[in-house]
């Protein structure tokens, strides 16, 4: 199924959230981890100077989070009007509790991170919310890019999948860090019982694409499932980080 067959519209943005990020799942507090460390070496001590991007944000804020020490502008793209709606909802900046709250625990306590005094207020002063389709990302725009679970999480076609892989990376200036996570072995998934497609990738099919894409420094890791079986449909979740070369 090519990503322009899917009902995008019939998205359910809020159970998505519910079914994937109510809580903190293990394997996402490895990525968080991960991709912390990473960007702390990749970006260093200085704040505030990136232009960033979150490709396909759906109901997900933690990659923003990940990128908010270095960001003076987030801009959050998406295609579905359901999660731009979630999205233009959650990010305002709101008096109560903040579901994200337990995510952002995570990292508060390290370098750059700890700077960040109310992450919420910030996230909600410097982003911005596009509609816009990951293949008509604009080219060498940011320099800081997050796309998560979107490019196999779109489409069951593989050429597809790596045009959006190379989209994303495309829309990034040369030197750029990025961070990517992909479900490995993804077989679909349902969203309140509408079900949406995915590629099934592993750690050896990215590698592969990643010896012919722009990037210098990937490298890929996967989820530590001995922790805990994760819930079916995939095998193991993989992020992977690097440098744009252009
Ligand atoms: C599996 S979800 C991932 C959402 C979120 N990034 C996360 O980490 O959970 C796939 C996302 O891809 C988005 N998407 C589908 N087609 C797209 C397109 N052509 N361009 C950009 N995003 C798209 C969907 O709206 C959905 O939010």
């Amino acid at each position: 199924m090519r990503n322009d067959a899917v009902a995008w519209s019939d998205f359910d943005a809020g159970e998505y959230w519910k079914n994937n990020y109510a809580s903190v799942l293990p394997e996402d507090a490895e990525i968080i981890q991960w991709a912390s460390k990473f960007l702390i070496e990749a970006c260093g001590q200085r704040s505030g100077l990136k232009k960033a991007v979150d490709v396909g944000a759906g109901s997900n804020l933690y990659p923003a989070l990940l990128m908010l020490p270095w960001a003076e502008q987030i801009v959050f793209t998406e295609y579905a009007s359901p999660n731009i709606r979630w999205l233009r909802e959650n990010l305002a900046d709101a008096p109560g509790e903040w579901h994200w709250q337990p995510f952002w625990d995570l990292v508060a306590a390290l370098p750059c991170y700890r700077t960040v005094g109310q992450p919420r207020r910030r996230l909600a002063a410097v982003h911005e919310i596009r509609r816009l389709s990951i293949f008509d990302l604009p080219p060498c725009t940011w320099n800081l890019g997050s796309m998560f679970f979107v490019a196999d999480g779109m489409t069951t076609d593989v050429a597809e999948f790596e045009s959006a892989v190379r989209s994303f990376l495309g829309a990034l200036m040369p030197g750029s860090p990025f961070i990517m996570a992909f479900m490995e072995g993804s077989s679909g998934y349902a969203v309140r019982g509408v079900r949406f497609p995915a590629v099934r990738v592993t750690p050896r099919s990215l590698e592969a694409l990643l010896a012919d894409l722009p990037v210098t420094g990937a490298s890929v890791l996967r989820t530590d499932n001995s922790i805990r079986r994760v819930r079916p449909g995939y095998d193991a979740m993989l992020l992977v980080t690097g440098f744009v070369t252009g």
